[in-house]
């Protein structure tokens, strides 16, 4: 077996079919896996008829400038700038569904880079607007200028729908402001499972997997978001991913908490997580903030702090140390759990990297560690009553 060569792309094959299976929980495997290999097989012959039709074009080695919220397809007129974003954005015909490898794609450097000109005033805004994103974290400088430089702005009106759930994924979106539901339709009935509210980010997952919309995004109310179009999110954001894949993939299987996942579940949360750096005594995070993230350490380490309080039970700013985590250790699920207010402060001790995760993909995706989290919940109040003296039942 060791001489037998592996052929390239089968990796990624068989892995995007795991995913979907994990995703979907199909009754018949084999059905579903003819489903899923002959779409891929259609999104294949449609791409290449794409590219041969690009190729015709002379659309090749040009910055595009549009004035439309929206980038252009490929073979769209010069004409006509989009006027509502109310209207559905421009949706890809078809599904391309082939796992994408971006070490396959020699003529990455050779597509169009897409270019949307903004003014100093709009560049500040997004800039505001893309600091915390995750996705963004781990790109090099030049490239995160890049994406920058082919997001274009979107201008949301109440009731929007800015992504519907079972669409082709067309753009990936950050978000500015305003306040978005998430909806997920499980056996005919839409769920609202959370909201975005004035930060954060959608729409990477059919992007990163060739999937349909996951879930229905709608505005509550007047916003603003920034767009970033699959060609461009493809040649940017998933080069960056496989590399991460690489970085992490020995540190994430050696994470006590992850460890019930399978490799599959395991490299999604890869896809998805941003790296910060925070230096000897930086608070990483505020007793009593509102929470939006998990983290686990990946080198350095934290220590756990809580406001004592005083005898008659009046909050005194004293900080007692309650824990410290380090290598591979997590913290900041309590809240995310429980959705209160951060319960504890958390420095760093010396230079500590962590791994970072948003609430969405935590309630997505680490589902399956749950019981574990718990269980860690309750010792938590144990360590509380140990150190402070006080029950506070941190799971209602
Ligand atoms: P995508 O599937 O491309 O489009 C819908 C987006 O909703 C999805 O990517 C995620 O970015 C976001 N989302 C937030 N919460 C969820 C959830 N619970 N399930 C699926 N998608 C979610």
């Amino acid at each position: 077996m060791s001489n037998t060569e592996i052929p390239s792309g089968l990796k990624e094959l068989l892995q995007g079919y795991t995913v979907e299976v994990l995703r979907r929980r199909p009754a018949n495997l084999v059905e579903f896996a003819v489903q899923h290999f002959t779409q891929i097989l259609e999104g294949q012959k449609n791409d290449l008829k794409n590219k041969k039709r690009s190729n015709r074009s002379s659309l090749k080695g040009v910055t595009f400038e549009t004035k439309s919220n929206k980038p252009k397809k490929e073979d769209e007129e010069e004409k006509e700038p989009v006027k509502s974003t109310t209207a559905k954005y421009n949706r890809r015909v078809s599904v391309c569904a082939e796992a994408y490898n971006p070490d396959d794609d020699e003529d990455d450097d050779a597509e169009p880079r897409v270019v949307h000109p903004k003014t100093d005033e709009q560049r500040h805004r997004l800039q505001d607007a893309c600091r915390d994103i995750l996705l963004f974290k781990t790109l090099e400088q030049e490239q995160f200028s890049e994406v920058l430089d082919g997001m274009f702005e979107v201008l949301v009106k109440p009731q929007d729908h800015i992504i519907d759930q079972g669409d082709d994924g067309d753009n990936f979106y950050v978000i500015e402001k305003g306040v978005y539901d998430i909806f997920v339709q499980k056996d005919r009935v839409s769920i609202c499972v959370g909201k975005y509210d004035n930060k954060g980010s959608f729409g990477e997952l059919a992007l990163m997997y060739n999937t349909p919309r996951a879930a229905t995004i709608t505005a509550t109310q007047e916003g603003a978001l920034w767009g970033l179009d699959r060609a461009t999110f493809h040649r940017l954001i998933l080069r960056n991913n496989a590399k991460k894949r690489r970085v992490y993939e020995a540190f994430i299987e050696c994470v006590p908490l992850l460890k019930s996942l399978e490799l599959a579940e395991r490299m999604q949360i890869v896809d998805v997580l941003g790296v910060r750096v925070f230096k000897d005594g930086e608070c990483v995070l505020m007793q009593g903030d509102e929470a939006d993230c998990f983290y686990i350490v990946e080198s350095g380490e934290v220590k756990i702090m809580i406001k004592s309080k005083t005898k008659a039970g009046q909050p005194d700013n004293t900080e007692v140390e309650v824990a410290r985590c380090s290598k591979g250790q997590y913290f900041g699920e309590l809240a995310l759990v429980t959705n209160k207010p951060r319960a504890a402060s958390v420095y760093a001790v010396g230079e500590t990297k962590c791994l970072v995760i948003d609430i969405q993909a935590f309630e997505r995706l680490l589902g399956p560690c749950m019981d574990i989290m718990k269980r860690n919940i309750s010792q938590y109040e144990e360590q509380r009553v140990a150190l402070l003296g006080s029950r506070v039942d941190l799971k209602h």
